[in-house]
């Protein structure tokens, strides 16, 4: 198969992890047989420095054209004045909204051998396998109003948490779905005893829910799903929650899996690629990681296994994926490991290793 892929290293470790799954995919396209095209933008804190703007037309136009995007990370001190006029995230938050990626899909499944990196007990994380699915393009990320205005002689800022029924809807239908394919369970998250949004983000799931039968669901108030999260990780399936509260979650369930740098993730919506399949964006969760930037030592796990999500799901190579995540296994199986999960690899010296493994695999027919 020919692809085309955009890639948007960023800043901090961006670029050191995006690296990575670079030479992940190209391994992959000459051990497979296929023509990964993959071209470099700028977005982030590099885009404001070099042009002005956190998301650069011609970034965006590469994006939109692109069969899947891979993102590093942005963000950094550089760019954190808090009264600055455009900061980098803008550049994130806009792609997201511009590609219409209305899901952002999570997975936690704790390595055995990683159990005790993590601080919980490792009878605790044995059979953790869930997945968050976090609404990603609505919810108090975008909605207005959201300024400072001058109240009373001081500064009021503002920002507003609104959902409407169509955009809890299709995110909720997409988690059903999911968890059909799963374990049959489904934990809503929200907020519903104090906001108006929870209330309906509630309303409308629990309606949805007599179309899935078959789908057990549990319904939970944030801060409790933040404690039972630690308490009985292994206990969810799928958890499906709006922007803010998927995104504090998600940093917290990467200590169910050692570091924050073992996460990988999904964002997708509605609008297919040239291959009739989502044209996602693929990053991993963490960010610029500014205080181990430019050490070579980040942890690229998080982005390569969102390497093998693209493969998956915007590509439709099924084999492909398995084989990165495979060769990432085996590496951890095998004791390497970066400083973040106690090893004394480096990026670069922990990839040679998945990279090893993914010219071991056994190509399917
Ligand atoms: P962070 O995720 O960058 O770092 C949190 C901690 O986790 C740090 O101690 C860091 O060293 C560690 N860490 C993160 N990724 C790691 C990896 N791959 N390997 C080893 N250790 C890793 O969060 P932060 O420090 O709160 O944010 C830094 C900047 O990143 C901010 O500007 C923030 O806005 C941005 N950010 C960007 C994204 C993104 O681009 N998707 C996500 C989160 C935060
Ligand atoms: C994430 C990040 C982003 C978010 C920031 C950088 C805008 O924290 O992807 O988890 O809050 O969504
Ligand atoms: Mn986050």
């Amino acid at each position: 198969m020919k692809a085309e892929i955009t890639l948007l290293p960023g800043d901090g470790i961006g670029p050191e992890v995006l690296t990575a799954s670079r030479y992940v995919l190209e391994a992959v396209a000459s051990k497979y047989g296929h023509t990964f095209e993959m071209q470099e933008f700028l977005i982030g804190g590099c885009a404001i420095d070099a042009q002005g703007t956190a998301l650069p037309d011609d970034s965006l136009t590469a994006c939109l054209g692109s069969d899947a995007v891979m993102l590093g990370a942005v963000g950094g001190p550089k760019w954190d004045d808090p009264q600055a006029e455009v900061r980098p995230e803008q550049g994130l938050l806009g792609l997201r909204k511009e590609m219409r990626l209305f899901a952002n899909l999570r997975p936690v499944n704790p390595h055995p051998a990683l159990l005790d990196a993590s601080p919980l007990r490792p009878e605790l994380l044995r059979d953790v396998d869930l997945i968050v699915v976090r609404e990603l393009t609505g919810g108090i990320y975008f909605g207005e109003p959201r300024h400072r205005v001058e109240l009373n002689g001081e500064q009021q800022a503002v920002d507003t948490m609104t959902y409407t029924e169509s955009e809890v809807r299709r995110v909720a239908h997409l988690a059903f779905e999911l968890a059909r394919q799963r374990k049959s369970k489904l934990t809503s998250v929200d907020k519903a005893n104090v906001l108006e949004s929870s209330r309906l983000w509630r309303q409308i799931v629990t309606s949805i829910a007599s179309e899935y039968p078959d789908v057990q669901l549990e319904l939970l108030l944030i801060d409790a799903a933040a404690m039972h999260l630690l308490t009985r990780p292994g206990d969810f399936d799928v958890i499906l929650t709006a922007n803010l509260f998927g995104d504090i979650l998600t940093d917290e369930a990467s200590v169910l899996s050692g570091s924050m740098g073992n996460l990988a993730s999904a964002s997708i919506g509605a609008i297919k690629n040239r291959f009739d399949l989502p044209r996602g964006l693929y990053e991993p969760i963490h960010g610029s990681a500014p205080d181990i930037a430019g050490k070579g030592i980040a942890n690229p796990i998080g982005m390569i296994m969102s390497a093998a999500m693209m493969l998956r799901h915007s590509l439709g190579l099924e084999a492909e994926a398995e084989a990165v995540e495979e060769a990432v296994n085996k590496t951890i199986t095998n004791g390497e490991r970066t400083p973040d999960l106690g090893g004394t690899h480096s990026t670069g010296s922990l990839t040679e290793k998945i990279l090893e493994g993914i010219a071991a695999a056994i190509p399917a027919q």
